[in-house]
């Protein structure tokens, strides 16, 4: 089945966003981080792998939406899956980590909310793929 012109619209934005943003941190080097450190200890690794394991998710979440290997490659589908539900699981926790370094309330409570909706939601989808209920998961 031919891809949907609003996948390919999605790819595109999402990479276009966040390989820029998230390029100065793959040179594991502190000094080009956009965020002002406030630790010397873990909050930058903290960073990174958060970034790293969200990248992950990020790509590993639109091979889900292909037809293709959900109908003939259902092996394929169900091992993205998990590799989505890890991902999306330690980069939420790390995200956890990272906000206890922020300064500023209101940036911090914003991301611990995001956090908290991530996580719920990501667990939410995979009990429903656990139970196989597809039709809950294709009407979302
Ligand atoms: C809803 C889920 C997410 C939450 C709650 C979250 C949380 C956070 C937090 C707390 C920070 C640190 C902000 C700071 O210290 O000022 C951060 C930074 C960052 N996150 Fe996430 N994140 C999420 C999803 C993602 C995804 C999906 C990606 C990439 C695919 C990503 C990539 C980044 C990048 C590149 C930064 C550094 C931003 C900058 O340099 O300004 N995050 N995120």
């Amino acid at each position: 089945m031919k891809l949907k012109k609003s996948w390919w619209l999605l790819v595109i934005v999402s990479l276009g966003v966040i390989v820029p943003f998230a390029a100065p941190y793959l040179t594991f080097d502190p000094d080009n981080s956009r965020i002002r450190m406030t630790s010397t200890t873990i909050q930058f690794p903290l960073l990174v792998a958060h970034i790293i394991f969200a990248c992950v998710a990020l790509i590993s979440g639109f091979f889900q939406f292909i037809d293709r290997i959900r109908m003939k490659n259902p092996k394929v589908h169900r091992y993205l899956g998990r590799i989505y539900v890890i991902s999306v699981f330690i980069s939420g926790v790390l995200a956890l980590a990272t906000i206890y370094y922020i300064e500023n309330f209101s940036k911090a409570t914003s991301f611990l909310v995001l956090s908290l909706i991530w996580l719920f939601t990501c667990w939410k989808g995979y009990r429903t793929a656990v139970r196989k209920d597809f039709a809950s998961i294709a009407n979302g």
